[in-house]
């Protein structure tokens, strides 16, 4: 079987290296891919947003079906784009995307539902005076602003009181996100441990993943701003069988259900933020596409053939099928460039790859690059991007998971590097190392 994988990022490099673990005979072909996804197979110099360009990949490669790692060309209708073309792809529609790439329009959709989220507003552009009188109204209790739009993570202000919602709404829609905050949500703040729930899913059916915690401020003990996300680790205890129960009864499953009956089924990965309130798990966002780097814990543990079931999502026919996964458990540790995630700084040269993944830890690539070296040398690499490298441990436990990620993770060096040294805490109680 022959599969192409979109996307250039550690999300993308863990699912390929999962597949070839899982599924004999399957071949790869990553668009546009990174220096780490090269020994998994072929690169295509095609850029993940250059729907014609992937398209024609697709057809060139006699490619049976494609998996979507970004949001980004979701939402510009690539699945809508290769069904047409009588493509099979994993990944939702344009339509179905807005789950993700509009806050309005998901918060709406789950009011519509009775979906569990948090209670909101929303406001247009020239809405200013009633978003800032909504914000205000919280008077005492926290309050949460977040442009409505795609903005990289980046677009949601948390503020402690209604006075700082205030002022977030002014700057939210003063211009600084862009077109992702020509419309804004207003919403009530949240409090319990974030969990992350995946399932893979063909509009109908689905099959569900290990879940994960992500940790998504750049310092230890969730301080400094937010990033892409700094670590993850997979399973997560938090999400008890109770819990898993509850999300799929009152989230997941109506939400396939109702996605479906409003005419645009969500196929592909949807990934469920949940928040653990004492009144049951609620909905903090949707995402159309897996985590990054959740997927770097989650698809390590995942023992299926993947391309199989791939397949079998992309024609519809999840019905009756499982995903197995490893009893033990992963962690993930990400290495970032000095300046990330405000203004990464690139080129520093990387050093100590080989060593880590002698220790038995996965080394994914994302802001990676080869560097110009001496013929012969194709070892070396540069740092390329925010977020450079995933380093992934298993483990019987998560506590021996852990260990494994950090020790392998000592080995790597570049100038500037950053790294979070507690990921797990919060399952593990207290730092870690
Ligand atoms: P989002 O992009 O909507 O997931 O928001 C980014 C992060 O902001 C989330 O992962 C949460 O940590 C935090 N957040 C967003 N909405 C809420 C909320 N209603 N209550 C508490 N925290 C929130
Ligand atoms: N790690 C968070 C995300 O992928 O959205």
């Amino acid at each position: 079987m022959r599969i192409l994988i979109v996307g250039s990022g550690g999300r993308e490099h863990a699912i390929g290296w999962a597949i070839v673990r899982t599924s004999p005979g399957a071949t790869l072909v990553f668009a546009p891919g990174n220096p780490g996804t090269a020994a998994l197979g072929e690169t295509a110099d095609v850029a993940a947003t250059d729907l014609d360009g992937l398209v024609a990949l697709a057809r060139e490669r006699a490619i049976d079906v494609t998996i979507v790692g970004p949001e980004a060309p979701l939402v510009a209708g690539i699945a809508d784009r290769f069904e047409a073309e009588g493509l099979a792809i994993v990944g939702p529609s344009a339509d179905a995307s807005r789950l993700e790439g509009s806050k309005a329009w998901s918060k709406a959709f789950m009011a519509r539902h009775g979906i569990p989220t948090a209670a909101y507003e929303r406001f247009g552009a020239g809405d200013v005076e009633a978003a800032t009188r909504y914000a205000a109204s919280f008077g005492e209790r926290a309050v949460v602003v977040k442009a409505s739009g795609l903005a990289a993570g980046k677009g949601v202000v948390v503020c402690r009181d209604g006075a700082e919602g205030a002022a977030a709404v002014a700057d939210v829609m003063g211009g600084r996100f862009g077109a992702a905050a020509d419309e804004i949500v207003v919403e009530a703040f949240l409090d319990g441990e974030e969990a992350s729930l995946f399932v893979l899913t063909d509009g109908e059916a689905y099959v569900l993943l290990p879940t994960a915690q992500d940790h998504k401020r750049l310092g230890d003990g969730d301080t400094g701003p937010n990033t892409g996300g700094m670590g993850a680790y997979a399973p997560a205890p938090a999400v008890t069988a109770r819990v898993l129960g509850q999300a799929l009864r009152t989230i997941v499953e109506p939400t396939l259900a109702a996605m479906a009956a409003e005419g645009h089924p969500f196929r592909g990965f949807l990934y469920v933020g949940l928040m653990l309130t004492p009144g049951g798990p609620r909905v903090v966002e949707f995402n159309a596409r897996m985590g990054d780097p959740e997927a770097q814990a989650v698809f390590p543990l995942l023992t299926s053939n993947l391309a199989d079931l791939f397949a079998a999502t992309a024609a519809r026919r999840l019905a009756g099928r499982r995903l197995e996964a490893s009893a033990g458990s992963a962690a993930t540790v990400v290495l970032a460039a000095a300046g990330y995630p405000d203004a990464p700084r690139t080129g520093a040269a990387i050093t100590g790859v080989a060593a880590a993944e002698a220790t038995g830890a996965l080394v994914f690539h994302a802001g990676t690059a080869r560097a110009a070296a001496p013929p012969g040398d194709d070892g070396a690499l540069d740092v390329n991007g925010g977020r450079v490298l995933a380093v992934t441990g298993r483990g019987d436990t998560l506590a021996e998971a852990v260990a494994q990620a950090y020790a392998a993770a000592a080995h790597v060096s570049f100038d500037g590097r950053q790294m979070r040294r507690d990921i797990g805490h919060r399952a593990l109680g207290g730092a870690v190392s």
